[in-house]
């Protein structure tokens, strides 16, 4: 009774930890709202980020894109007409969450820093103190319970 008891407890455990996946975290530090879409096989309606708020959704992965991309405007339909957008993109592949910076139409937040920086300071940080992208891929990988978040108009790296 007790061994069985104590067996049962140890599964679920076990499977509970198996599940627990982190957050991918967006937190707008500037004065100004901004907007995101949550871009995988369909794309979410618009989050508009009030300044000094965040969003925040689970580590998912679409069966048909696989990754996801949170875009991210500063004008209200951005998505849509053409502004500079900048791209958190993750991938959650098992145990792990590959995740990645890149901007389309322009740097969206030139002049400020934008940084990616997971909750386990074991993993790699994506910093661009100016708001410009590098070019190119950083992608980085982390273990995928803990949040990583992305922080726009950043104190800086
Ligand atoms: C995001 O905002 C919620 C609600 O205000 C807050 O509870 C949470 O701590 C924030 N998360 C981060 C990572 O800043």
């Amino acid at each position: 009774m007790h061994l069985l008891t104590l067996t049962t407890l140890t599964l679920t455990t076990l499977a509970t930890t198996a599940t627990a996946v982190g957050n991918a975290v967006v937190t707008n530090n500037c004065a100004d709202p901004i907007y995101l879409w949550s871009v995988g096989s369909s794309v979410s309606p618009k989050h508009t980020i009030a300044p000094g708020s965040n969003y925040t959704e689970p580590f998912h992965h679409d069966d048909q894109s696989g990754g996801i991309a949170l875009k991210i405007t500063r004008t209200d339909n951005g998505l849509y007409d053409g502004s500079a957008q900048l791209t958190y993109s993750y991938s959650l592949d098992g145990e792990s969450v590959w995740y990645d910076l890149s901007s389309v139409f322009g740097d969206a937040f030139e002049g400020d820093a934008v940084v990616v920086k997971p909750d386990d300071e074991g993993c790699g940080s994506i910093c661009w103190p100016e708001g410009s992208t590098p070019g190119g891929s950083q992608v980085k990988t982390c273990g995928a319970g803990g949040d990583i978040g992305l922080v726009v108009c950043a104190e800086g790296c």
